[in-house]
């Protein structure tokens, strides 16, 4: 049984453990939510230049569209402000800024109507996080910039949660991906040519569930659930971030929930920074801890 808490006042140890166990819990008005948000519609606003941004693939090609997203998903990773609202924001979480790392948020842009699905845009297929070289540990925070509904969101497959699907995780390794394949998103306009690791066999999920809020509130979620881009029929581009945490003393233990299927090498862990003072984390602390069973 998985459990939807809304509002949930909660301390972050066991929300976590909740969350390992396959719960949701669904924020909204928690400030430095919001206000990453609103720093990710300014800079949205920027790119678009006057135009609506949710319709803003109807006025241009493609080519002009990865022209000004590109950038502008660059700079919401990568600016300072970004930062310093992401400590806000996991402070506002009540986590521990100590013991909490986090890695820096991804902008989501997903046009409508198969504009454009890959590179900058790519529409990821059913995957969980740790596929990518993401500890088990990991805890996802996915959150709309503009109001969303269940035609522009995530799919969450959670009856696969503890369930295991072929993928092709294990040719997945974390080091060589950021050395070939990173930064070739902007190049990959029609196809998607990078390795993702993808599900190697056809699965019918009987618990699909969207979870669409409202601008700034907050789906948090254990990135062992099986998720994918759901389409987007929604006529307007979807923008929304997530952000990630883990907390050290989960990898430390080991705690998290069981790795059903992913073969993945290599680890995200040196890309996370400390929420008090932005310091990275020393992957190399953790090897014996990592389990890539
Ligand atoms: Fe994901």
């Amino acid at each position: 049984m998985i459990t939807v808490y809304l509002n949930r006042r909660i301390d972050d140890d066991a929300r976590r453990e909740s969350l390992f166990r396959g719960d949701f819990h669904l924020y909204s008005g928690i400030g430095g939510a919001n206000a990453l948000a609103d720093h990710a519609k300014d800079l949205i606003g920027q790119a678009f230049e006057g135009l609506d941004p949710e319709r803003a693939q109807y006025e241009m090609d493609v080519d002009e569209f990865v022209r000004r997203v590109e950038p502008l998903k660059r700079e919401f990773t990568n600016g300072d402000r970004t930062k310093a609202l992401c400590q806000q924001f996991a402070v506002d979480f009540g986590v521990d800024p100590e013991r909490t790392y986090f890695d820096i948020p991804r902008l989501r842009v997903i046009p409508a109507d198969q504009f454009l699905t890959a590179g900058v845009s790519y529409n990821y297929k059913a995957h969980r996080d740790m596929w990518y070289g993401h500890p088990q540990q990991l805890v996802n925070y996915w959150t709309p910039v503009f109001d969303v509904v269940g035609d522009n969101v995530m799919s969450m497959y959670t009856d696969y949660f503890d369930r295991p699907v072929k993928n092709g995780s294990n040719q997945y390794d974390y080091d060589e991906w950021v050395a070939k394949h990173r930064t070739a998103a902007a190049g990959e306009k029609t196809t998607d040519t990078r390795p993702h690791p993808l599900p190697l066999e056809d699965f019918e999920s009987r618990g699909e569930i969207r979870i669409a809020g409202q601008s700034g509130d907050v789906f948090m979620f254990s990135s062992n659930h099986l998720h994918a881009s759901a389409p987007n029929t929604s006529d307007v581009t979807r923008f929304s971030y997530d952000l990630r945490t883990i907390n050290l003393d989960d990898v430390r233990a080991g705690r998290g929930p069981r790795n059903v299927d992913s073969g993945a090498t290599g680890t995200t862990l040196g890309d996370f920074l400390r929420v008090s003072d932005l310091a990275p984390l020393k992957a190399e602390e953790f090897e014996d801890a990592l389990t890539h069973a």
